[in-house]
């Protein structure tokens, strides 16, 4: 392992690239805090054994072309719809992500924006700031009350459990959906009633994504589904920008068939859809579920542990699913 090769893609919080070197591993890193362009990814990955990257590096062929001794791609995140997963596999890269150490961070992000959707945070916040603030008022950002609504969990996996845990403080009742349906001791023991995705869609105050991005989870808020929620219901996404098809939520909003959206992901971050953008009742969060500063760190110690074990010879600790 000593002697190895590791291209880092993007300046990262302590501990940062220290351990790898301290494993007695060359590092060739991406020193400023920058997407890198694709010839760039390219030009830093050429020679590298191992690769750790984010979700803004496009993992794909002409990456792994270029890097035929490539055995590791650590990437800094849960996530991992950035790497094409199957070819590194089947070209015998193992692919490695960060799972449980941001669970609890990602679902309070979560929670920030559901109530400061459903509160309108933003726009009041925006009012004060604007020095146009004339004081309390009857009538003023009236939101829709948290306490006691229904929540709707699109995806119970790790983060979508602990946005349920956290929804006992608020009297939330719990409904959710997921790929496979939990055992029925698991579903009473976290308090949850399964619903098929419309009917949580249609009977949800407050409507949260936490289901990785496929094939078949793209767009799964589209216009249809908008269409079934409540007028007063918010709309919280934590997970991936394409879960929702922007241009019909922004419609949705416009139509007034449904109250508000809080949303941490996009679907081509770092561009924001214009009509979001311009809207009041849409709190935009520049992609922080994972933010805090143990959670970060904890990833990059991960990760790097991660790319130790694999370049040694041993199995990685948290491999991407499938
Ligand atoms: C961030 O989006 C992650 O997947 O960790």
């Amino acid at each position: 392992m000593t002697g190895s090769t590791v291209a880092v893609t993007r300046p990262l919080p302590d501990p940062g690239v220290a351990p790898l070197e301290a494993a007695g591993l060359r590092v060739v890193a991406n020193r400023e805090d920058r997407v890198l362009a694709p010839d760039e990814l390219i030009a830093l990955v050429a020679g590298a054994d191992a690769l750790v990257c984010t979700i803004s590096d496009r993992i794909d062929a002409t990456v792994l072309d270029a890097a035929p001794g490539l055995r590791i791609v650590a990437n800094v995140a849960v996530g991992f719809d950035n790497v094409d997963v199957a070819l590194a596999r089947s070209r015998g890269v193992e692919v490695t992500t960060t799972p449980d150490v941001l669970t609890e961070a990602t679902a309070d992000l979560t929670w920030t924006l559901l109530l400061a959707a459903a509160r309108r945070l933003g726009e009041g916040e925006r009012l004060v700031r604007s020095g146009r603030w004339e004081g309390w008022a009857p009538t003023q950002l009236l939101g829709q009350p948290v306490w006691g609504r229904r929540l709707g969990i699109v995806g119970l996996g790790a983060i979508g459990r602990a946005v349920a845990r956290r929804a006992c403080a608020f009297g939330m009742p719990v409904a959710y959906c997921n790929r496979r349906r939990l055992a029925p001791e698991l579903e009473a023991e976290l308090g949850v009633t399964h619903l098929a995705l419309d009917d949580l869609f249609a009977t949800s105050d407050v409507v949260s994504l936490h289901a990785p991005l496929t094939a078949a989870s793209h767009h799964l808020v589209d216009a249809r589904r908008l269409s079934l929620m409540k007028p007063t219901a918010v709309l919280v996404n934590t997970a991936r920008g394409p879960l929702v098809d922007e241009d019909a939520l922004a419609r949705a909003l416009d139509d007034r068939r449904i109250f508000a959206a809080g949303l941490d992901v996009f679907e081509h971050e770092p561009s924001v859809h214009p009509a979001l953008l311009g809207r009041d009742d849409v709190v935009l969060a520049p992609h922080l579920g994972s933010a805090t500063v143990a959670a970060r760190s904890a990833m990059v110690e991960l990760c790097i542990d991660n790319v130790v074990e694999v370049l040694a010879g041993r199995p990685a600790r948290t491999p991407a699913p499938g």
